[in-house]
């Protein structure tokens, strides 16, 4: 089963809190988002594997760790995702970003696909797929299913806030993929919003509401 790690770090939970508070401005709580997708990128990446590299320093010769990898994609789920790849970048400059666009219908909650775009060679890469929030799940399920589709298998999943519910589908639908979060919330409401959560993440970012 995907591993849920929670990274309640001090900075990482109170730059959240900050952002659930309902008159935190959208320039604010971009700037947050960012800031903690530094942080929470730090972690995310924790596992990556290195390899011995022969190095000359201005001393003498020796070895040491390099990564092993060298084909990353950072992939926002649009729109609200956006918000989560500046940070990254700012740790992995390197880093190549795809995306896929994703809404989920008023009425059954459910996701519907507008856009995909994945730099060529993406089944190669390491995969992280960052979406602030996981409600449902049904969004950040499918858009794994369309990359897995494409033959990615090194996949991972940065949320913000998830609930439960989120959480138990990702584990069902993809038990390969681990699951990275600041916060798992109590529980969503009949809207499929996060409760307590943060309202609506896209709207936050961008100030359309
Ligand atoms: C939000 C959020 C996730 C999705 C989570 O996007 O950014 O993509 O909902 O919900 P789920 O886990 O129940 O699928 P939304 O559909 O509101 O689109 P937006 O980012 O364009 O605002
Ligand atoms: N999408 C959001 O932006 N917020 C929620 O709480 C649930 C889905």
């Amino acid at each position: 089963m995907g591993e849920v790690h929670v990274l309640d770090h001090p900075l990482i939970s109170d730059k959240l809190t900050r952002m659930r508070r309902v008159d935190t401005t959208s320039q604010d709580f971009r700037m947050l988002l960012r800031e903690i997708s530094v942080l929470m990128g730090y972690e995310v990446t924790r596992d990556f594997e290195t390899i011995p590299a022969t190095v000359e320093t201005p001393i003498c010769m020796g070895t040491f760790p390099v990564l092993k990898e060298s084909f990353f994609t950072i992939v926002p789920i649009l729109r609200a995702g956006i918000g989560m790849v500046d940070g990254l970048l700012e740790l992995m400059p390197f880093a190549h970003v795809g995306h896929i666009g994703l809404y989920r219908d008023e009425e059954t909650h459910l996701p519907v696909e507008y856009y995909y775009k994945m730099p060529e060679g993406v089944e190669n890469s390491v995969i992280i797929v960052v979406d602030p929030m996981l409600a449902t799940g049904g969004s950040a399920a499918d858009a794994i299913d369309n990359l897995k589709a494409r033959g990615c298998t090194n996949i991972r999943l940065m949320n913000l806030v998830a609930a439960p519910e989120g959480v138990a589908l990702m584990q069902e639908r993809h038990p390969d993929v681990d699951i990275y979060v600041a916060a798992v919330d109590e529980k969503l409401n009949k809207n499929a919003y996060i409760v307590p959560g943060l309202g609506d993440a896209g709207d936050r970012i961008f100030g359309t509401k």
